[in-house]
């Protein structure tokens, strides 16, 4: 009882949702430079240029100076409060001859595409920059996750997919937070909302979020080929590298997997991972990512019957790969000895330099394992002819073995060659050979003076005649 409130307790503590806040890296907005195709915030003596058919959404922080400016003919600038444009008479000093500037084409950036965003397990963590590797398709925000657009930022994101709509938790536009279908409806469109989304399908608010502690399935892997599609996979060095669920690319690095019980929570192990192992400096290189996912069970390893969830931790190392696999080591061992207090059944990995959990073990267990073997093999054998030399088992018998047959007919020969032994004789008893075999009991032989009968010890006196014996005289 107690024990459940301490779990309820530490639910409420940690938000039963296990849902993270993808955000949108790109922006609109005048003073990112990498807006700009020359690579620069224009000046006062630059003439600044919106391509006339381009929808744009643009957020100006500042004010600032312009020589000249072409209008995007459907678009808009948000301007912070103080910000603004204005012309200045002459040259502005310092800003070089002045050149023409175009503002960046943001029109093919696709939500689906996961270099875009970036994923933190709280807002606090967003802002400081604590964020999450994830595989690919998690990196797109998943169906119970927060999206978040920069506060003071706009954007423009081409929403297309194969399916009608794409439906997250809440979306943050401008420091807003749309958690309402209807409202975030509203906001799709107005203004804003037609020139900041744009494609075919329509992002909806409202899913519950997650509720499950042990974590949900990011539900993304029907969406794999177009989140694949603007993925370029590097070249690998390793020696057998790993596909991780929900990845595009193969990696070198390490996987653990982890099957977890009643009790288990994946917010709760991703803080521990990180604070007992990710801060640790010879880790500080590795990427960590860690999610509930299906795999697909195989019966005798090739036909499929269904799939399990499990914990996936990908874990990719920047150098050569051999820091992952220490730290795979070092969390399977941690879930090993700590296992029944996080949840975990059990633990295993695998790297791509070819090493596994199950490999590990079993240089030990291989040895005593064929010890054991051969121990077996030799009883099998020696109780097998005990049997067959007592008659238990009996041999096929086969002409071509005469021994043997030899061997069950003398039952008489014993263990150890010889006639049984039947024991000593006691000539007290059971001796008939002793008895007289004479009718007469008291034979006329003298020296037979003693004789031993069952029923007791007779002598014969010699005194007396055998005839005289009768007494009918
Ligand atoms: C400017 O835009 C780039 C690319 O879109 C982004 O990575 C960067 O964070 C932006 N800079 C700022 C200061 O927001």
């Amino acid at each position: 009882m107690l024990k459940t409130l301490h779990t309820l307790l530490l639910l409420c503590l940690v938000g039963a949702g296990n849902a993270l806040y993808k955000q949108w890296i790109p922006d609109n907005n005048y003073e990112n430079k990498t807006n700009w195709d020359k690579g620069a915030v224009p000046c006062g003596n630059d003439r600044v240029q919106f391509s006339a058919q381009r929808k744009v959404s643009v957020f100006v922080e500042t004010t600032h100076a312009v020589r000249e400016m072409r209008m995007p003919v459907d678009g808009e600038f948000i301007l912070n409060s103080g910000a603004g444009f204005y012309v200045v008479a002459g040259q502005e000093p310092g800003c070089g001859a002045g050149v023409t500037t175009k503002f960046k084409n943001s029109e093919s950036l696709q939500w689906f595409n996961p270099a875009l965003w970036q994923a933190a397990a709280t807002l606090d963590d967003m802002q400081r920059e604590n964020f999450l590797f994830s595989v690919h398709e998690e990196s797109v925000p998943c169906q119970y996750d927060d999206v978040v657009f920069k506060a003071r930022s706009s954007f423009r994101v081409d929403t297309s997919s194969s399916l009608p709509s794409i439906s997250v938790k809440s979306v943050s536009v401008l420091g807003k937070t749309f958690d309402s279908g209807s409202e975030f409806t509203q906001y799709l469109s107005s203004r804003s909302g037609r020139l900041q989304f744009h494609g075919s399908s329509a992002v909806t608010v409202g899913n519950s979020g997650c509720v499950d502690p042990s974590g949900c399935d990011c539900g993304n892997s029907v969406n794999h080929q177009q989140i694949c599609a603007s993925v370029t996979c590097p070249s690998l060095s390793c020696k057998k590298p790993l596909l991780p669920v929900g990845h595009c690319c193969d990696v070198c690095g390490a996987i653990v997997t982890i099957h977890y019980a009643p009790g288990f929570n994946l917010q709760n192990y991703r803080q521990r991972i990180r604070h007992l192992f990710l801060v640790l400096p010879q880790y500080k290189s590795i990427q960590l990512g860690m999610s509930k996912v299906f795999k697909s069970q195989r019966l005798v390893g090739i036909i499929p019957f269904g799939s399990s969830a499990e914990i996936q931790v990908v874990i990719l190392d920047e150098e050569k790969g051999t820091q992952a696999e220490a730290l795979a080591r070092d969390i399977v061992r941690d879930a090993n000895s700590h296992g029944s207090n996080l949840g975990i059944t059990e633990a295993e990995f695998q790297t791509s330099t070819g090493s596994s959990s199950d490999q590990s073990g079993s240089s030990a267990g291989m040895v005593v394992g064929v010890v054991f073997g051969v121990l077996i093999m030799i009883t099998l054998i020696i109780v097998l002819v005990v049997l067959i030399r007592k008659g238990v088992v009996q041999m096929p018998s086969m002409p071509s073995l005469p021994s043997l047959s030899s061997f069950r007919n003398n039952n008489d020969t014993g263990d150890l060659g010889g006639p049984l032994d039947h024991g000593f004789d006691n000539p007290m008893f059971d001796k008939p050979v002793m008895l007289p075999a004479v009718p007469g009991l008291y034979g006329t032989e003298t020296n037979n003076s003693i004789s031993l009968t069952p029923t007791g010890v007779h002598f014969v006196n010699p005194v007396y005649d055998e005839n005289e014996t009768d007494f009918n005289v």
